[in-house]
């Protein structure tokens, strides 16, 4: 894809951005339909409908394109292009009137598609643009990869912080009780040694919090890949250091996001 047609997917996905943040902000002092909920999760019927907005604007720019959502997947399993979005991350704040949420949108491109076995076949993507909208804030952050990232056009860098002491790390407990559970004894360690810990319940905010260098860094255990996708591009592209690993479950990972110099400090303590 080139440079230009990056360019006009970023477009898309913010004026994407923005509609879904019109409908969220619409609906904050609202009553909402709960789809589904389980012990540390709630699905809202908003969540289906700013997924179904995201997609009408996306897939009319780019009708070849796959989509991989939160909410819904469609299109070609080894799409060369796929969106991958979650059009209201934090649904629990959002259903309960705390206005932090985000809608986070990225475009990837198939990289390549690797035999693992002569049975399988894997596909590889990466992410090559990225947009996380405050709806609430009015905060749009933007990346292309390659370049660098910017919070409402203006360019951004992690922090230059390198020690716990003063540090603010942002954690997750995600969504399984099996999660939450290999979590706490982290965050029991962690907590004496940092100046501040949040538990803000955006992954995709925390993600370019660390990008804006508002926080160090930010861990959890157990993320889906629609809330991490634009958040680790624009904070790859502002010179933090994105690392995820698979978990084993289906686009699932855990993730240590950073400025790049607490990696290291915050794996000791794991
Ligand atoms: C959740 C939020 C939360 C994180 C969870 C995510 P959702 O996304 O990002 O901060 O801890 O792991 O699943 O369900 O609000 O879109
Ligand atoms: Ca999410």
């Amino acid at each position: 894809m080139k440079i230009a047609e990056q360019k006009k997917a970023l477009a898309t996905a913010v004026a994407a951005a923005r509609k879904a943040g019109q409908l969220i902000r619409q609906n904050h002092r609202r009553v909402k339909t709960v789809n589904s909920e389980t012990q540390h999760d709630i699905k809202l019927e908003l969540d289906v409908r700013c997924q179904k907005l995201i997609e009408k604007i996306v897939l009319k720019a780019l009708p070849e394109s796959a989509i991989l959502g939160e909410e819904d997947s469609s299109g070609a399993a080894n799409a060369e292009l796929r969106w991958v979005i979650d059009p209201i991350d934090g649904t629990v704040n959002f259903s309960y009137g705390i206005p932090h949420v985000s809608v986070s949108i990225a475009l990837q491109r198939r990289v390549h598609i690797s035999a693992k076995s002569s049975a399988a076949s894997e596909v590889v993507y990466e992410t090559i643009v990225g947009v996380v909208y405050d709806p609430f804030c009015d905060e749009m952050w933007t990346a292309i990869r390659g370049q660098a990232a910017k919070l409402n056009g203006i360019p951004i860098r992690v922090s230059q912080r390198n020690k716990l002491d003063n540090a603010i790390i942002s954690m997750g407990f995600a969504k399984s009780k099996e999660t939450v559970e290999k979590t706490l004894p982290y965050f029991v360690r962690v907590v004496p040694r940092v100046r501040k810990m949040r538990i803000m319940g955006s992954a995709a905010l925390a993600l370019v919090y660390v990008a804006s260098g508002r926080f160090d860094a930010y861990v959890e255990g157990g993320i889906s890949l629609w809330d991490i996708a634009a958040g680790g591009l624009i904070l790859e592209c502002a010179g933090g250091e994105f690392w995820h690993e698979p978990n084993g479950k289906e686009f699932g990972y855990r993730i240590l996001a950073s400025n790049g110099l607490l990696r290291k400090p915050l794996e000791r303590l794991a």
